[in-house]
């Protein structure tokens, strides 16, 4: 990333932009802080209602990943006006509007403009108790890592726009998209993680990277412990590889080691739109934590572990963890 402007110091910033993390923080008082993100894309489904729904769910996540819980959403819209049908376009905001209804937050806003490609997301304000913020920093040495959403999102929507995706593939994977990262985030924070981040755009092995460089640690993942959406395993063999999974793989490849091979390496560098939340947990709550997630989540697993070593490395395991 290039290099950004800097903040003047100050002490009610509790997370800026220097630290890679979901979204950023501000304390207001000594109980309550703002947790603020924006997020907005180019539809990855043709259903406008789906699409509003994901974009809704993709916005709210970096406020999960937080720990925190949303309260407010503004809309961001792109729209070809005049040239496309202004009923396409109210369907994506209602597909918004039930998503924000679902987090218990509001819309109060939003604005628009005419654009030849269609973009909708929302920028999001949450608030969190400012010790119970979850960020991406504080994983430690024997932790396990736990994901909440099957992979595969990327290459299963680059297929999608390709026309090689039965459709009930293509509702799975928007119902997996759509679902929202809350009742992961609650769980998080009711049993304590040490530390969490949401798997989106840099993929799982990206935003681990960016965890275990924010941690000082390192991290092993067991490939047949990691879910994937079945689906994703046709649309790879058909060579579906989004862009950004491909520049993803290419800014990791120094951090990467292990006996893996390279469609388990795709698969696990592949861009995720609104992808689970990734825990670091300590043993003593491994147990309770996975057994809580069952049946609130898309899917709770257990799919490696850290390890201190060099800071920001992974490995990559065939087969399952003993
Ligand atoms: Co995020
Ligand atoms: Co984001």
């Amino acid at each position: 990333m290039c290099q950004l402007p800097k903040n003047i110091p100050n002490p009610n910033l509790l997370v800026g932009i220097e630290t890679s993390d979901d979204a950023g923080v501000y304390r207001l008082n000594d109980k309550q802080a703002i947790v603020q993100t924006v997020d907005f894309f180019t539809p990855v489904v043709d259903d406008p209602f789906s699409f509003g729904q994901i974009a809704a769910a993709n916005a709210l996540s970096d406020i999960y990943a937080m720990g925190a819980r949303p309260i407010t959403g503004l809309n961001l819209v792109s729209f070809p006006i005049g040239k496309l049908d202004s009923q396409i376009l109210l369907e994506i905001l209602k597909g918004g509007q039930t998503k924000i209804e679902e987090a218990g937050a509001l819309i109060v806003g939003g604005h628009s403009i005419d654009d030849p490609e269609p973009k909708y997301g929302l920028a999001i304000t949450g608030i969190v108790h400012p010790e119970k913020i979850l960020s991406n920093s504080g994983a430690r040495a024997k932790d396990y890592l736990v994901l909440t959403k099957p992979l595969g999102i990327g290459i299963i929507t680059t297929g999608i726009k390709r026309g090689i995706v039965a459709q009930e593939d293509e509702l799975e994977a928007v119902r997996i998209m759509s679902k929202l990262n809350k009742e992961a985030s609650e769980i998080a924070q009711e049993i304590g993680v040490n530390a969490c981040t949401d798997v989106t755009g840099f993929g799982l092995l990206g935003h681990l990277h960016e965890m275990m460089k924010a941690s000082g640690c390192h991290a092993e993942i067991f490939c047949d412990n990691v879910p994937v959406i079945s689906s994703a395993w046709s649309c790879l063999a058909s060579g579906s590889v989004p862009g950004g999974t491909l520049a993803n793989l290419e800014y990791l490849k120094e951090y990467l080691d292990g006996n893996y091979d390279s469609d388990w390496k795709t698969i696990l560098g592949d861009a995720q739109t609104s992808g689970g939340l990734l825990f670091s947990v300590p043993e003593s709550k491994i147990e309770l934590l996975v057994n809580e997630l069952k049946g609130a989540v898309v899917e709770a697993a257990i799919i490696g572990r850290v390890y201190l070593g060099q800071e920001g490395k992974i490995s990559i395991t065939k087969g399952k963890m003993i």
